[in-house]
């Protein structure tokens, strides 16, 4: 009986160990080489975020899964209906955010279609970080083949077709720290919308936590009970 008693609790904690090696293990594999930037949905990143998004990124991209009523909606975000009305202007609340710029321009012009941001940081390995990466990963290319200043280090075979959207903070060396707050405010603010909802879940998970290892306690204290008076 004590053998398979020991063997049990040997195995539990093997399994306890690989429930708490769990999360850390998955975002190794996600980790890569990206730079590593703080992803944060506070309201002045926030804020921050979505000017960058709508006086930069929009020029090209689409948002078209978060609408002006969302915006509104999201508490993290706190804008008020004023603020929103002079974002859309003569748009609907129920329409996504929409670039100007339509597909054939775009293909004109780049050679490709900007795609859509409203999911793309659950779209790419590395999320928010990937997007930092990206926008603070333009310089001139090591091996001299791409020339067009379009090289960009973390993008897969290193040409991409977007050319520097913050490109203008690098002007001047000392706005160097401001376009790294504008890729980290615009990263926080497309891994927000990407997953509005994450905030509740982590709020939610750490009660899920806490309610599992006060069930453990109370199942060991049951157990305790159980067995006392069986003689070993
Ligand atoms: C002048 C137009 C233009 C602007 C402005 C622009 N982009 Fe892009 N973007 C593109 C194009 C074109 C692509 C497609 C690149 C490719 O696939 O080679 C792209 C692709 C991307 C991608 C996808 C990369 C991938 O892994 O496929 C992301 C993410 C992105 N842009 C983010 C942004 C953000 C954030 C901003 C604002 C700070 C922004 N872009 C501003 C044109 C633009």
């Amino acid at each position: 009986m004590k053998e398979v008693m020991m063997k049990s609790m040997r195995l539990s904690l093997i399994a306890g160990l690989l429930l708490m090696l769990a999360p850390a293990m998955a975002s190794a594999s996600g980790g890569g080489a990206l730079k590593h930037t703080e992803i944060t949905f506070d309201n002045e990143t926030l804020r921050k975020g979505l000017t960058v998004f709508t006086d930069v990124c929009m020029g090209c991209h689409a948002a078209k899964y978060l609408t002006y009523r969302n915006l509104m909606a999201y508490p993290e975000l706190g804008l008020s209906r004023e603020e929103v009305d002079e974002l859309r202007g003569d748009k609907g609340l129920l329409e996504g955010l929409i670039t100007e710029l339509s597909p054939e321009d775009a293909t004109e012009s780049y050679g490709k279609v900007p795609p859509d941001l409203s999911v793309i940081t659950r779209a790419r390995r590395g999320g928010g970080n990937y997007i930092y990466s990206l926008l603070t990963g333009y310089e001139s290319d090591p091996h001299g083949k791409v020339e067009d200043g379009n090289y960009n280090a973390y993008y897969p075979g290193n040409r991409i077709a977007m050319p520097d959207p913050l490109a203008w903070f690098e002007h001047d060396e000392s706005e160097t720290a401001d376009l790294e707050e504008q890729a980290r405010a615009v990263s926080s603010f497309l891994t927000f919308i990407g997953d509005p909802h994450q905030l509740e879940r982590q709020r939610i998970g750490i009660w899920v936590m806490g309610f599992l290892v006060l069930l453990t306690f109370v199942l060991w204290l049951l157990k305790r009970e159980v067995w006392k008076d069986v003689k070993h």
